[in-house]
């Protein structure tokens, strides 16, 4: 066992062998349904205390009762002493009623609506084919004060998929806020330097999640040495200069960033496929993943803002009362996960990393 240096520290202090930090929660995650539900519900209920869920199921969560009963499973499917909370989100389509969203929101099922660009992504089939078709919505959302969550990306199959962000900033993100000048966004999983410039110069309405992969990963990472499905996701890792720009950023202190996993399971057989799934299942290291990068930074000090006070205070939500522990201490990522009959590739896969997290009750053996 590694020498574990046993202190009492506060939240955000952090010696040579342990890092404490206020609870953290996840602003952006995938905890599916069905067979994959319990694995993927776990593994984020572990390291989190609240995760805003994403509502791409099929069908999509578009209603306040399949909001609330989604709720319930994942609940279901944590075992007891997992003290956990989901927040749920409504899915956004042409035809969304608004009554239904603020109906949900006043009632505490829904904390906030994702919208997804029509076949943006991973089940998105049923999205929003032009945003002008809910701009009622989006006035009723600035009317009640309910958060919308931005999948920043044009589909045009003439724009260039690398270039699909910087341009939905210019052709979607920028006209609504101009109409909506209230309105608090989240523009989820940023993936660029101009992304980072645009939150930045926008007002305190507007913040962005950054996920840990795309804080380690460009997109070198999916042809290194042949297809990488398992770097595969959208929106895709871009080049590296716009890695450096999300790093800063996500170390900056700025409290306009802050910590959304993204972490999407899909079985491997349907990553490793002619046609692949876009999506990376971080939850299982996340923390670990995202102190490394802090640590490669110098900047593990600012590890505890981004996880675990900016996002509340955006979403305007008590700041978590209890703490977690990493040890400093190598970790070895598994090659596979299994659940039931499903084998899952986790981020990180065979690599080492340098933080464990340790589970409460645990003695943190390694
Ligand atoms: O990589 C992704 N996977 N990006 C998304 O936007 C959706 C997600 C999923 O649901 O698999
Ligand atoms: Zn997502």
């Amino acid at each position: 066992m590694e020498d574990i240096i046993t202190t009492s520290a506060l939240p955000g202090q952090f010696s040579d062998n342990t890092l404490t930090l206020r609870q953290p929660d996840d602003w952006h995650v995938h905890l599916r349904d069905g067979d994959m539900l319990k694995l993927a519900a776990d593994y984020t209920a572990r390291q989190f205390a609240r995760a805003i869920v994403m509502p791409n199921l099929v069908p999509p969560i578009t209603t306040v009762s399949a909001a609330a009963a989604y709720r319930g499973r994942i609940m279901a499917a944590l075992s007891e002493e997992r003290a956990f909370t989901p927040l749920m989100t409504a899915y956004l389509t042409d035809e969304i009623n608004p009554d239904e969203i603020e109906a949900g929101f006043l009632d505490g099922v829904f904390t906030a609506c994702k919208l997804y660009p029509a076949n943006a992504t991973t089940n998105s089939a049923a999205g929003v084919t032009d945003v002008r078709r809910i701009w009622s919505t989006l006035e009723r959302m600035q009317k009640i004060d309910m958060p919308l969550l931005v999948h920043g990306e044009v589909v045009s199959p003439d724009i260039d998929i690398f270039d699909r962000e910087a341009v939905f900033l210019e052709t979607v993100l920028g006209p609504v806020l101009k109409d909506f000048p209230a309105l608090r966004v989240v523009l989820e999983h940023i993936t660029t330097e101009d992304s980072v410039q645009f939150v930045e110069a926008a007002g305190s309405n507007l913040a962005a999640t950054i996920t840990a992969h795309h804080l380690r990963i460009d997109r070198n990472a999916m042809f290194d040495g042949g297809l990488r499905p398992h770097a595969y996701c959208l929106p895709v890792a871009k080049r590296r200069h716009h890695r450096a720009a999300l790093r800063k950023a996500a170390v900056s202190g700025s409290p306009k960033f802050f910590l959304g996993t993204d972490s999407a399971p899909h079985p491997k057989h349907e990553k490793e496929s002619a046609c692949g799934c876009a999506g990376i299942f971080s939850a299982p290291v996340a923390l670990e993943s995202y102190a490394q990068t802090f640590e490669e930074e110098g900047a593990l000090d600012r590890l505890e803002g981004f996880a675990s006070e900016f996002g509340p205070r955006f979403y305007r939500l008590p700041l978590n009362e209890g703490s977690v522990t990493l040890h400093r201490v190598a970790q070895d990522v598994p090659d596979l996960m299994t659940c039931g009959d499903i084998d899952i590739v986790p981020f990180h896969a065979g690599q080492s990393l340098g933080w464990r997290f340790v589970e409460e009750g645990s003695q943190g053996e390694t």
